[in-house]
């Protein structure tokens, strides 16, 4: 006889033991279903990303900083950079954003402080190599996960309560002999920790397989709910093409009668040379007749579109064609509870699946229909507006003046099989299946509502990827300036040589330590396009080499710009305040310098002299030495 020990773990039989598992299975199957869910979502993220990375590599300029700032137009875009050959920043959209840990990044594309990181080597067509690194927040993701995960969270805990009840009733019942290996002293022996790890493998096994027919499961359930769609929608769309069909037919026959009839008694004398009465009654009859083709044919169309198609097919699609036919759909189903009207603003294609999205709108329209109670068509309207969103993402809202929704409702709306609505009239699984298609193809739901007042139920699609690379294609080119020469003054040697690596490509760049290097050299002869000059500088400053300059070489002064870290004295200040045309700060984005640099290159040859627009200052009148081209 084997013994039968006594606590509840071991002693349970068969079917507690089952029960147990099967709450316990139902809890690990719900945690690795979100845990996959989340890896899923997370792997979309870092391919969006990888794609707008792609995107943003093939039209950076040799510049970047503007090309990077076109990020700003990409929702969730939280910084760009590209870095040179030797890891200094090349440009750089909003850097102060880049996770911390950017620089250890090996991968190409990774999630760091909750951003999705890319990383990308570049080659410019001049050879010049660097690394452009994009990061796109996941902070919406995050709130999507959290909802899911609470639904399913809220699920397994219902088959938990419901597995530990049964287990709870079947162990007051009394405990049934256990089928497994007995157990060597009571305690778990090597043999059951063995059995244990087993029977685990095995249930993770089957969670996976489980995890897969799920998600075939869920592919059909949108099947399923087209086609419930389809079967509620079936009397309409029957009736819609019944209706004109009927008046096709009539048309057509009176017409045939009527010509039969003219041939018989001879064409009508038309003495005015106008179309005679009779004939004018079978043109007539024919447009109708014709008109009344095109809006079956309307319909027919509409049909093919929300039930034929490739389901996972994802293309930059237009909505306002999908939403014209899921109002055309729905048309009859609403015609005797609201007026339907439309308010589509011109939005970009978003990369959705007609078919889909199409089933996403037509189940919003119905359930605002199916909110507004027949006979007030005057009194109550459903809206279909189109937005493009501030976040750059396209908005679709469906608004109805129907009954509402409290709290109760609300705080349910997703929750698979939840439904309201009589046995027969809704299965609750429309806006689930709604929400599963929107998050597939990275959008959400969003709903407002108010009982007795009405709700309006938001998509909202991220713009196609497609669509972002023919912006960034199409924005403008860096204008070309004309090569210059440069002279950067600063006594920081960093910064000169800096400005040398960064300018050196578009123009010739010089750098003088000082000021005092800087007048001697122009003493000298030589001429410089633009003379870029810190203030603060020990012996000589930016000041007094303007005025010496003046005074000795106006033409000279009349290039100087400041590229001031800041001024530290109360003169200083007053002074810089004065030229607000030649202050330019440190920290200076490439980009920002190299556009006052082309103002001051062009406006050199076409406007007046910088110091004409200072303060009115005597100038010498003396002839300058000729510019000689040492540096
Ligand atoms: N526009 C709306 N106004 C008021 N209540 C709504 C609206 N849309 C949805 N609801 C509520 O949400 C519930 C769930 O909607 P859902 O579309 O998921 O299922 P259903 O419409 O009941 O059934 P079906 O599976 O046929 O769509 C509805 O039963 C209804 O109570
Ligand atoms: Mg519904």
């Amino acid at each position: 006889m084997r013994p039968v020990p006594p606590s509840l773990p071991v002693s349970a039989g068969p079917s507690l033991r089952g029960m147990l598992l099967l709450a316990g299975g139902a809890l690990g199957f719900f945690l690795v279903l979100s845990h996959l869910e989340d890896a899923r979502a997370e792997q979309r993220m870092l391919k969006h990303s990888w794609d707008i990375a792609q995107v943003l590599a093939q039209g950076l300029g040799e510049g970047g900083t503007q090309d990077l700032a076109r990020l700003a137009s990409v929702p969730g875009a939280r910084f760009g950079l590209v870095l040179g050959e030797q890891g200094t920043v090349r440009a750089a959209w909003n850097p102060e954003h880049a996770p911390k840990a950017l620089r250890d990044a090996s991968r190409e594309t990774q999630l760091l402080e909750e951003q999705a990181v890319v990383r990308l080597h570049l080659r410019t067509p001049q050879g010049r190599q660097g690394t452009l690194f994009v990061g796109l927040s996941l902070a919406r993701m995050r709130r999507e996960q959290q909802q899911q995960r609470q639904q399913s969270a809220l699920v397994a805990l219902l088959l938990l309560g419901v597995g530990v009840g049964g287990a709870s009733v079947r162990g007051s019942r009394g405990a049934l002999p256990p089928q497994g290996p007995p157990e060597q002293g009571g305690g778990p022996g090597e043999g059951s920790v063995v059995l244990m790890r087993q029977q685990l493998e095995a249930q993770q096994a089957l969670l996976v397989s489980q995890g897969q027919a799920l998600r075939a499961a869920q592919d059909q359930l949108i099947v399923a709910d087209r086609r419930t769609t389809l079967g509620t929608l079936s009397a309409g769309v029957a009736h819609e093409i019944n209706n004109p069909l009927a008046y096709i037919t009539a048309n057509i026959q009176f017409s045939l009668q009527e010509m039969q009839r003219l041939v018989k008694e001879g064409l009508p004398e038309d003495a005015a040379g106008e179309a005679p009465e009779d004939w004018e009654e079978v043109f007539n009859a024919l447009s109708e007749a014709n008109d009344g083709c095109s809006r079956v044919q309307h319909i027919v169309l509409s049909l093919k579109a929300f039930s034929c198609g490739d389901d996972d097919k994802r293309e930059p699609t237009e909505l306002a064609p999908v939403l014209t036919a899921a109002m055309n759909m729905a048309r009859n189903e609403i015609r005797h509870r609201a007026r339907l009207v439309h308010d589509f603003q011109a939005v970009p294609p978003v990369d959705g699946n007609e078919v889909r999205l199409s089933q996403v709108f037509l189940n919003l329209l119905i359930n605002a229909s199916h909110a507004i109670e027949p006979g007030l068509v005057e009194q109550n309207e459903i809206r279909v507006a189109t937005r493009l969103g501030e976040d750059g993402r396209v908005r679709v809202s469906i608004s109805d003046t129907g009954k509402g929704m409290g709290p109760e409702v609300l705080g349910r709306l997703f929750t698979p099989f939840f439904t309201t609505k009589p046995v027969g009239k809704g299965t609750g699984l429309g806006l689930s299946v709604c929400q599963g298609i929107v998050n597939s193809l990275g959008g959400a739901i969003e709903v407002q509502s108010q009982p007795g007042q009405g709700s309006t139920f938001t998509v909202v699609l991220p713009l196609s990827v497609s669509v972002l690379r023919e912006a960034l294609d199409e924005a403008p080119a860096q204008p070309q300036v004309k090569r210059s020469r440069i002279l950067v003054v600063d006594d920081e040697l960093h910064v000169g040589s800096a400005l040398r690596r960064a300018l050196g490509r578009e123009h010739e760049v010089l750098v003088a330590q000082g000021a005092r290097e800087a007048l001697a050299r122009v003493l000298q002869g030589a001429c410089f396009d633009v003379i870029l000059c810190d203030v603060m500088m020990p012996e000589m400053n930016g000041m007094e080499l303007l005025s010496e300059l003046e005074r000795t070489r106006p033409s000279q002064a009349d290039t100087l710009l400041f590229l001031t870290g800041g001024a530290f004295t109360e003169a200083s200040s007053s002074f810089l305040e004065q030229y607000p045309e030649r202050v330019l700060r440190k920290p200076i984005d490439m980009d920002v310098l190299r556009e006052a640099l082309r103002v001051r290159i062009e406006g050199a040859a076409s406007g007046p002299p910088l110091a004409g627009r200072g303060p009115a200052r005597s100038r010498p009148d003396h002839r300058e030495p000729a510019c000689g081209t040492s540096g």
